[in-house]
């Protein structure tokens, strides 16, 4: 049995006005321990629906996701989540919003700043850390983000568009940053991005969904060597592997 399960899942949300809004139908994944895997789509196709249906903070309307090969029925605590959208307090510094989930948890905050400053070094924010988010630029505050993500040492992580306000050289580096640490800790993760080769860059395997309602429509096996450098995305395997997704995504693929 797969790491990360979901079956048949459908997520329906409902607006202030009663209508309901099919965000997700019917999707299967299985994703197995240590793998990386992308998701592209069309903006409105439930990308983030569906990390946030995987993570437990939305509910099924139909199916099931499996995690170990429990059902996710709540929030699932061995998750971090690089959400789209910025999240870091501007009124608290990066260390101290880097050690936020562990207060958060309940857990010893200082039995993590010694886990914090490693990490800080390690993406190159040392001599940052006593700075508030409002004084970095905005790749320092992707960076931060993606050490919030990693403090508690979760099982999974899930990145949702991590890099999509970045200018093009900083996204190249973070990416970069984002392989040597997936190499290094192989934690099972899930990268949602517009960026189709990104997406190649990144993962074992890429999974293309449809226009809302999402669907996964394609899946793309990667099996390039790593690690994988920017170079390589201009080589025939890497490219035919972009045009594949792209085939799909703009409907001339088969349906799978
Ligand atoms: N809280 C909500 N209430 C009602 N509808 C929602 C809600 N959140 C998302 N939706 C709708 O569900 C669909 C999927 O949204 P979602 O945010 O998952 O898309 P996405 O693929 O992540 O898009 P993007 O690439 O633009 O981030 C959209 O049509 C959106 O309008
Ligand atoms: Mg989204």
């Amino acid at each position: 049995m797969a790491f990360i399960e979901v079956k048949d899942l459908s997520i329906v949300y409902r607006s202030r006005r009663g209508e309901e809004i099919t965000a997700l139908e019917g999707v299967d994944l299985e994703i197995d321990e240590g793998e990386f895997v992308a998701i592209v789509g069309p903006s409105g196709c439930g990308k983030s629906t569906l990390l946030k249906a995987i993570s437990g903070l939305l509910r099924p309307r139909r199916g099931v996701v499996r995690i170990g090969g429990r059902v996710v029925e709540g929030p699932y605590d061995g998750v971090g989540f690089v959400f789209q959208t910025p999240t870091l307090l501007p009124w608290r510094t990066v260390l101290g919003n880097i050690l936020f989930p562990i207060e958060m948890k309940g857990l010893r905050k200082n039995d993590y700043v010694e886990k914090a400053l490693k990490l800080i070094e390690m993406v190159g924010l040392k001599g940052f850390e006593k700075k508030y988010p409002g004084e970095l630029s905005g790749g320092m505050r992707q960076r931060a983000s993606l050490i919030q993500a990693l403090i508690h040492d979760p099982r999974i992580l899930l990145l949702d568009e991590p890099f999509g306000a970045l200018d093009a050289l900083t996204r190249e580096e973070l990416n970069m940053e984002l392989q040597r640490i997936w190499m290094r800790e192989k934690k099972t993760s899930i990268l949602v991005t517009h960026s189709i080769s990104e997406a190649v860059f990144q993962a074992d395997r890429v999974y293309v969904m449809s226009p809302r309602p999402g669907r996964i429509i394609h899946v793309e096996e990667v099996e390039l060597p790593r690690p994988r450098s920017f170079e390589d995305s201009s080589s025939p395997e890497f490219l035919k592997h972009v045009n594949n997704i792209r085939r799909f995504i703009f409907g001339q693929g088969e349906k799978t």
